[in-house]
């Protein structure tokens, strides 16, 4: 049987399409058949509105049934646990008070490593065939938690003016934290908001495919409303509406992401 695999889809850059790509990615694999585990590493709680509505939200970031008091108490991660309303996804809610994350951290033992020792567990059970987790638009010692807790990193990159600024701090980040968590790997860059008719998609691509060592996925995701419609009624694109170009997508990148790991 396969270990279960921890994903981390991180950028510094804001709005890049993470929260998007992750929900997707996972209910997608969910579709799939596979046994999920999402993660919701940001204060925004995007991830967490994707499946669950805003009251529930709300609720469970006010209380201590999240992701923050449990990394805050290090408490093992299994009891955080809720499910969603879709099958094969279980998901572990953030809270508005991850802000103060790295307050948090800065005390304690050995600190890049404490999000790993609390999955551990989880992880062991093989309860999951995946989790994914989603990372706030910053570089710091909780990024490096969620980096150092997982198998690989997924970079979503918009297809904007500003959306390769700062990728270099990203790579850097990646590489410090690869010093400490030597089994951490890039599995790939996907394009997102894409729209063909401007002239940054291209440049992206190009720039993108031009680094060395680095894998583009051939799937790029593109501007689509529905989108939006589907994060409006807590669902994942994919859930939402099957057939709009988006969800089409986010299921092709998914295909393309197991056969990266050999899962297909
Ligand atoms: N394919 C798409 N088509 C249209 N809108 C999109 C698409 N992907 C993402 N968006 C929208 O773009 C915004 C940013 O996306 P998302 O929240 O996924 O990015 P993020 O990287 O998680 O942002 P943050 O850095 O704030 O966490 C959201 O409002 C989302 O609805
Ligand atoms: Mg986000």
């Amino acid at each position: 049987m396969k270990h279960t695999v921890t994903i981390c889809f991180a950028n510094n850059k804001g709005g890049s399409g993470k929260s998007t790509t992750c929900s997707n990615v996972g209910a997608a694999l969910a579709a799939r058949g596979y046994r999920v585990l999402l993660l919701d590493g940001d204060m925004q709680c995007n991830l967490s509105l994707s499946f669950l509505d805003e009251d529930a939200v709300l609720e469970y970031a006010r209380s201590d049934r999240n992701l923050y008091y449990a990394v805050k108490e290090q408490k093992d991660l299994k009891a955080f646990i809720v499910q969603t309303p879709f099958e094969n996804v279980d998901l572990i809610p953030s809270s508005t008070l991850m802000s103060s994350m790295e307050y948090e951290l800065f005390t304690k033992w050995q600190r890049e490593f404490i999000l790993r020792k609390l999955l551990k567990s989880v992880k062991e059970s093989a309860q999951y065939d995946f989790i994914l987790m989603d990372a706030p638009p910053t570089l710091g010692g909780w990024v490096m938690n969620l980096l150092c807790a997982s198998d690989h990193l997924i970079i979503p990159v918009e297809a904007s003016p500003w959306g390769l600024f700062g990728l270099a701090n990203m790579f850097e980040f990646l590489q410090t934290t690869q010093e400490m968590a030597p089994d951490l790997g890039l599995l790939g860059i996907v394009i997102t908001k894409v729209d063909e008719r401007k002239s940054y998609f291209k440049q992206t691509k190009e720039f993108l495919e031009n680094l060395e060592d680095i894998s583009v996925f051939s799937t790029h995701i593109h501007v689509d409303s529905t989108v939006e419609w589907a994060q409006d009624n807590s669902k994942p694109v994919v859930q939402y509406r099957k057939s709009s170009r988006s969800a089409r997508e986010y299921m092709a990148l998914t295909e393309e992401i197991l056969s990266a790991l050999s899962f297909s």
